[in-house]
Formats: structure tokens, sequence, C-alpha cells
């Protein structure tokens, strides 16, 4: 047949039409996603000037008017807020598998080595088997409990340190960080590291870790992380805390044998990597990545909720006397509370659960990012959509919580509720697969500092008549200024 543009074109045009066809359903069916309401936003910056200094305070205002599930921008990433309980359990229960990754975002990505921690690695083969060993091997229960004497050590420490400042005005934030930075250093490490250079990195990693990388939510604006320092920032510290932790594990690798009080957690993923005991090979940044994660997921979050429950019971002077007789009774004139008490005192636990209610440590929990299409309360979220859970918001609904303002530990007792990531109302943990592993160690750290302070010593206020209780910026959210209190040992 000979060649001809007539020919050519109707041979093609059924083709051609095709595709256009297909492409027209493919967007009108985009375009009837159902997608959840959202706030105005501007061009390029979304809603990131709407955030303001307490971003969880803002979205629980929003979800009044924008519903238990909006679509925010920040910059131009769109995320998802969850901010009822039916919301929470929905993505956390119903649909844990398709939200159990996360974000890949700038900083936490490379303080984490490219994300071989826990907490930042996406969800798959990887982080199953870095989130087993942490279960498994670093922090279950009887790991937990096996570190018994270094958190009794720790406590009898800061209680005799503050009993000879007596009168003088104790500074008991300060108190209670060095307290946690002890604990986790010993328990992880196997000893001490109290100078002033290695708080200073431990200060610098939770500053690090909050500050606002303007390149992962705007991709276009990268270069203004470099202009401001930011990235010379943050390269400057990780090179700082991988020497560091290259010299812990050195110094592992060269001891003859583990210490008669056992091994510390460094030594036990150095086990893990040598004997291949998971039948998986740990390269040696996952296990400076762990470490990592120890560090900066779990001194933060325990010494914040230690010192929300304080100001709280210097507000509340009954439940601060309630858990003094408790303590009394319990402790019968010993010279100190030991943690087997520590079943036995439900006031105390009902009191840091009602503050953990008021005060969650990660209001937003830790972002989460779906991996496939979903349907959610009747909307369509698209798969690779970011997602905070508002569970601070949650935690203070007056739907669910009767005088969600006050703090009434009372709440909590006899009831069977829990902050293990069952009830979707109380969640400071989060919940399902990407839950926090280390509530244990935390709360074992927390009710024992906690019975004690108030069994050996009456606190009161110093220098203020009302207690500040603003709130710091940050992935956790602390009290703005310290707790200075003068103290008398009780009798
Ligand atoms: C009061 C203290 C603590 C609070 C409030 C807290 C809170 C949280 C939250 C909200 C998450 C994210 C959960 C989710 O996405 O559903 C998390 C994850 C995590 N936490 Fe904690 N945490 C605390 C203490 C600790 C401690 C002491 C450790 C370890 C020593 C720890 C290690 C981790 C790790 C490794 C993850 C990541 C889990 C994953 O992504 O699979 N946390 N924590």
């Amino acid at each position: 047949m000979p060649f001809s543009m007539e020919v050519l074109i109707f041979s093609f045009l059924p083709f051609v039409l095709a595709v256009i066809l297909l492409k027209t359903y493919i967007s009108s069916s985009k375009s009837h996603k159902r997608l959840p309401p959202s706030p105005p936003k501007l061009p390029l910056i979304g809603n990131l000037h709407q955030l303001g200094s307490s971003p969880h305070r803002t979205l629980q205002v929003m979800a009044q008017t924008y519903g238990p599930l909006m679509l925010i921008h920040l910059g131009t990433v769109p995320i998802l807020i969850a901010s009822s309980v039916g919301a929470a359990r929905e993505i956390l229960k119903t649909h844990d598998v398709t939200f159990a990754s996360r974000p890949k975002l700038n900083i936490p990505s490379r303080i984490s080595y490219a994300s071989k921690d826990i907490a930042f690695s996406p969800y798959g083969e990887y982080w199953r088997h870095v989130k087993s060993i942490a279960v498994l091997h670093l922090l279950s229960n009887k790991r937990v409990q096996s570190y018994r004497y270094v958190r009794e050590e720790e406590m009898s420490l800061m209680m005799e340190k503050i009993r000879r400042d007596g009168k003088l005005v104790v500074n008991l934030s300060e108190l209670l960080v060095s307290l946690t930075n002890n604990v986790v250093c010993r328990v992880s490490l196997g000893k001490r590291y109290d100078g002033r250079n290695f708080k200073n990195l431990l200060e610098r990693t939770m500053t690090v870790l909050g500050s606002f990388s303007v390149g992962s939510y705007i991709p276009s604006l990268r270069w203004v992380d470099k202009l401001s320092g930011l990235e010379k920032k943050v390269d400057e510290f990780v090179k700082e805390f991988d020497e560091f932790l290259e010299g812990v594990i050195i110094e592992h690798e060269q001891k003859k044998e583990v210490g008669a009080q056992g091994p510390d957690l460094v030594d036990i993923l150095l086990e893990i990597q040598r004997d291949n005991l998971t039948g998986f090979s740990i390269e040696r940044d996952t296990i400076k990545a762990i470490v990592m994660d120890l560090f900066s997921a779990g001194t933060d979050t325990t010494f914040t909720s230690l010192q929300w429950a304080i100001c709280e019971l210097l507000r509340h002077p009954q439940a601060m006397k309630e858990m003094q007789q408790e303590a009394l009774k319990i402790g019968q004139g010993r010279s100190m509370i030991v943690e087997d008490d520590l079943e036995k005192m439900p006031y105390l636990k009902a009191v840091l659960k009602e503050t953990l209610r008021l005060h969650t440590p990660n209001p937003l929990l830790v972002p989460r990012e779906s991996t496939q299409d979903v349907k959610l309360l009747g909307y369509d979220i698209p798969s690779g959509t970011q997602v905070f859970i508002n569970a601070w918001a949650i935690a203070r609904d007056p739907s669910v919580w009767e005088a969600p303002e006050e703090f009434r530990p009372e709440r909590f007792l006899n009831k069977p509720i829990d902050y293990k990531g069952f009830h979707f109302e109380f969640l400071p943990f989060g919940a399902g697969r990407r839950g926090c592993p280390g509530i244990q160690f935390a709360m074992t750290v927390n009710e024992l500092v906690l019975a004690n302070l108030v069994y050996k010593f009456d606190l009161s206020l110093m220098g203020e008549d009302e207690l500040d209780m603003s709130e710091t910026f940050g992935i956790t959210v602390h009290k703005k200024s310290p707790i200075l209190v003068s103290t008398t040992p009780r009798s």
C-alpha cells in the first residue's frame, strides 16, 4: 500500500483518542476524590504562617472548624491532621499497616544515619529488624528490670544532693535532666558522661531535631537551609556525635569482658552484631543510629513528663497531700521507696497518667506516612500523605473527658484506661506497630523519682506565687522556665 499522510493519521487516530479519553477519565476521577476539608492557604507556604509557636493548640482550634480529619499544607506538603478518638483509631488500628511508615524529613534523616534508626526508618523489613532488637533485647521488661540498681542509685544521689542544698533554691529541672541523662548513659553506654561537652551535645540533639527545615516542606527553597546556616549546624552536630559514638564503640570493643553489673545496651548490640543473633547483619551505623534513638527519644520525653508532674502537684496541694500520704503508707519509715513498692501506689500512677494527658510530651506524636491510597471516615487519602495525630487535643476533647482542662488524677483511679496504645483517647506513647517501645523504661524512672521526691521532701515554690506554665516549641514540649523550689526534708 502506498504510504500517505491520511493512512498514517487514520491508523493512529483510535489510539490517540483512547489516550485522550483515558487521561480525561483519570484526571476527572482524581478531581472526584473526596479530600478532607482544608483551611485556606497561601501560595508556596500553605498554612505554615498560621501554626504559631504551639502548633498542637492552633490545630486544635482549626479542627473545631474543619473537623476531626483535615488536610493542611505545610509549604507544598499536604499533611493530614487527626483530632478525634475515631480518626486516631482508624489510623492507628484499622489502617495501622497503611500508616506505619515515617516521612523522610531532612534533619531527622541526617541525624539518624540516613534513617537507619528505629524511629525514623521507613516501614519495611529493615525497620522490623531494628524494632524487634529494641523490643526483645534492649527495652524488654526483663532488661529494664535488670537496670534497677542504676535507677535506684541515681535517684538516691539526687535525693542526697537536694538534702545537702537544703533550704536553698533547688533547680529541680536541672537535677531531673541530669538524672535522666545519667540513667540513659549508664544503661546504654555503661557509664556516666556528665561533663559539660556531653551535656552540650545532648542539648544540641533536641535543638537540632526541633529545628525547622524549610527544604523539608518547600523543596524548591532548600537553598534557604544552606543560607541560614542550618545545614552547617546539622553537619557539625552529626560529625561531633558520630565521633563520640565511635569512641564509645571502640572502648566497648576493646573491653576484655563485660563489667560485674552485666552488659550495657552497646555491649548487647555488639553481641547481636558479632553472633548474628537476629539472622540479619547489623552495620556499625545501625548501632550508632539505635543509640542515638535512645538518647533523642528517651531522655527529653522522660524528664519533661516528670517536670510537668511536679508542676501540677505544686499547683494542686490536695493532690500533693494525697500522694504524700500514699508514699508514707508504703514507705513506712524506710529510707526510700523501692521499685517493688510502686505497684502498690495507684495514686502515684494516676498522677503520672493525668500529667501525660494534660502535658502530652509529643503532642503531635511522631509523624506517620501512608503507603497506599485509603478511605478514612469517608475521605480519600492518597498514598504518601503525612499524618500528625493531635494526641494532645484528643486528650482534652470535652466529648470524651469530663472537665478536660482540670488536673484530676482521680479520673484514672479504678479505671482500666492506660497509655499502652489500646485507649485511643489517651495516646501519649502512640499506638500500633510504630508505638513507643520505651514505655516501661520511662515510666519506671518517673514513678520511682516522683514517689521518693514527695516521700522525702516538702516542696515549696521559690520566688513566684503562681507557677509559670508556659511551654517551649519543639518535638517535645517543655516547661519554658526551670522549676525553682525550696525543700524541707520530711521526718
Ligand atoms: C515519657 C516518655 C516517652 C514518651 C512520651 C514517648 C513517646 C513516643 C511517641 C509518641 C512515639 C511515636 C509513636 C507512634 O508513632 O505511634 C515514640 C516512639 C519511639 N520511642 Fe518513645 N517515648 C518516651 C520514652 C521513650 C524511651 C525511654 C525510649 C527508649 C529508651 C523511647 C524510644 C522510642 C522509639 C525507639 C520510638 C520509635 C518507634 C517506632 O518508630 O517504631 N521512648 N515514643
